[in-house]
């Protein structure tokens, strides 16, 4: 508890952080302390996000769980440092986690975090996760600051089920983002695709998902050769 004095900053952010992560409290702050050592002394945090780990990633990652149904499979794809992926993992120990990583550096820093905090339900993998669509049919992909909607529908889209869904952690231009792939998520028949806000109360501003539930689909058909793009 008294680390979290350390780590958290603030009063209100002390309370949330023990709201959000409950008893996973100590698990949520030594990686906090992995993140903010480790993490930036070899990249994967920018040396100015150590003071605000907790406000802009620990508890704006954690209320992403508000999103995710119960005993879910998840793909966290691009998870860099672990983000969403581990604070889920932490705060959700019902689900199962893939931290879907193509980078080695990131991946070792991923492995060595799993280890520490000893957490049982996180598998990493070292992949582009358009190589490694028949592999998985999961419930939930997750993705924060990996690639434009329009592209990242793409990638995750085939490593869902049919029903399955896609939380995209998205900033202010989330709307405009949805606009321009819905083309994309046509041709792959999602069932659904809107925003939804989560962490009201917790994070300000609330943390902004694209949530696109997935069709039968698991890749569009290929345009005719020599067909064009249709202007619209
Ligand atoms: C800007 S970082 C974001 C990391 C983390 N999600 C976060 O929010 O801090 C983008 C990550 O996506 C990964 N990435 C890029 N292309 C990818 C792909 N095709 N499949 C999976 N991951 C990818 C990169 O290696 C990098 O770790």
């Amino acid at each position: 508890m008294f680390a979290a004095w350390v780590f958290c900053g603030t009063i209100r952010t002390v309370g949330i952080a023990l709201e959000v992560f409950g008893d996973a409290l100590p698990v949520a702050e030594r990686y906090a302390e992995f993140l903010a050592g480790a993490g930036v002394e070899r990249g994967l945090i920018g040396p100015r996000e150590a003071d605000r780990l907790w406000e802009r990633h620990l508890i704006n990652c954690a209320v992403v769980a508000e999103a995710v149904p119960q005993g879910a499979n998840v793909v966290d794809i691009g998870s860099g440092a672990g983000l969403p992926g581990i604070v889920l993992a932490i705060v959700r120990p019902d689900l199962t986690i893939t931290l879907l990583e193509p980078l080695l550096r990131r991946t070792r820093f991923l492995d060595e975090a799993v280890e520490m905090l000893k957490l049982p339900n996180v598998e990493v993998r070292r992949a582009r996760a358009e190589e490694v669509a028949k592999e998985f049919a999961v419930d939930v992909a997750t993705a924060r600051a990996v690639a434009p909607l329009e592209r990242l529908a793409k990638w995750a889209l085939p490593l869902l089920r049919p029903g399955g869904e896609l939380l995209a952690l998205k900033g202010e231009r989330a709307a405009g983002e949805l606009d321009e792939a819905r083309p994309v998520l046509e041709r792959f028949g999602v069932r659904t695709a809107e925003l939804r806000q989560v962490g009201r109360g917790k994070v300000d501003p609330p943390t902004t998902l694209v949530r696109v539930v997935a069709g039968r689909v698991e890749r569009p058909p290929r345009r005719a050769k020599g067909s064009r793009k249709r202007s619209s």
